[in-house]
């Protein structure tokens, strides 16, 4: 079997000779497109692939017509809102993630952000301190867990709000449980979003949420842009000058942000999840996932069921 690794954004080279290692071992091929800068070259690079393994890569109906071999897309990382679900299920192709493997390079990102933006961009100006804190982390899933444990070695006081995980779950790990998002954007200094985008949660976070926070408020994105209404956000932080916003990655009308210096920073390109670790875990997981896949039949971790 063929089994492509079609990044944009390229794993670091010791993941893509860690997941050429099992899927040589497997007895399948590997081949690579990296740093692509156009629809194209993936339509011709997935032609005769058995296999994807992408990160926020593309995969839309017009993949799947050209990939007429593939039988499977690994999605190494978390997200797979860059899938179109329903053209793969149509298509017969097995779609999958790899939740966990690279989600403490993410939650250590929130951390790389917030030091930064409350160090007040290293301009030598006094800025404060995370100690003692509330931090809101807005669901608990394998990233806000993580972001929980390190805001706890930072002393800081842990709340969280999960549509879809129990409180007695979250009391568990040792984090404040709230009744709604909205009392964790009231009551925290510091929320970080850690929702995946759905139909529900795209655009869901603007001027009533983030317009409740105290003053000071700080907003960390590392989940993704769509979740945020960036007009609503623009217009709420040219009132409230005491607001901050820091993402990974820019929004879509970058320049509506950029009058807001020293309280606004964005990733150039998505990167809380690039780091070594994050590539070797996710790109294995896979990588694995694949071969377990052709061997087995194994559809564990499939999300288009
Ligand atoms: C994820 O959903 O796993 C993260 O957003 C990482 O995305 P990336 O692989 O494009 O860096």
């Amino acid at each position: 079997m063929k089994v492509l690794v079609a990044t944009e954004k390229p794993f670091a080279a010791v993941a893509v000779e860690g997941i050429r290692k099992e899927i040589e071992a497997a007895g399948h091929e590997l081949a690579l497109l990296e740093k692509y800068t156009d629809k194209q070259q993936l339509l011709d690079a997935v032609a005769d692939a058995d296999a994807l393994i992408i990160r926020s890569d593309k995969v839309t109906a017009e993949v799947l017509d050209a990939a007429k071999q593939c039988k499977i897309v690994v999605r190494a990382g978390a997200g797979y809102d860059n899938v179109d679900l329903d053209a793969a299920t149509a298509h017969k192709v097995v779609v999958m993630n790899t939740p966990g493997q690279n989600s403490n390079a993410v939650a250590e990102l929130v951390f790389g952000m917030l030091v930064m933006g409350i160090r007040k961009f290293y301009t030598g100006a006094a800025g404060t301190e995370l100690l003692g804190k509330k931090l809101g982390i807005l669901a608990f899933g394998n990233v806000g867990r993580n972001v929980a444990r390190i805001a706890k070695g930072f002393g800081m006081d842990v709340y969280a709000y999960d549509a879809f995980c129990p409180k007695d779950a979250i009391e568990a790990a040792g984090v404040h449980a709230v009744d709604s998002q909205d009392d964790l954007f009231k009551m925290c200094d510091i929320v970080s979003l850690h929702i995946p985008a759905t139909a529900e949660t795209k655009k869901s976070i603007g001027k009533a949420l983030v317009g409740s926070m105290k003053k000071g408020g700080i907003l960390v994105n590392t989940a993704r842009k769509e979740v945020i209404n960036e007009e609503e956000l623009a217009a709420l932080m040219a009132e409230r000058t005491d607001l901050m916003y820091l993402t990974d990655v820019a929004p879509d009308n970058a320049d509506a942000f950029k009058a807001f210096e020293g309280r606004y920073f964005a990733t150039p390109k998505k990167m809380g999840a690039q780091t070594a670790e994050a590539n070797i875990n996710a790109g294995i997981a896979a990588a694995k996932q694949i071969v377990a896949f052709f061997k087995d039949g194994c559809t564990k971790f499939q999300v288009n069921k």
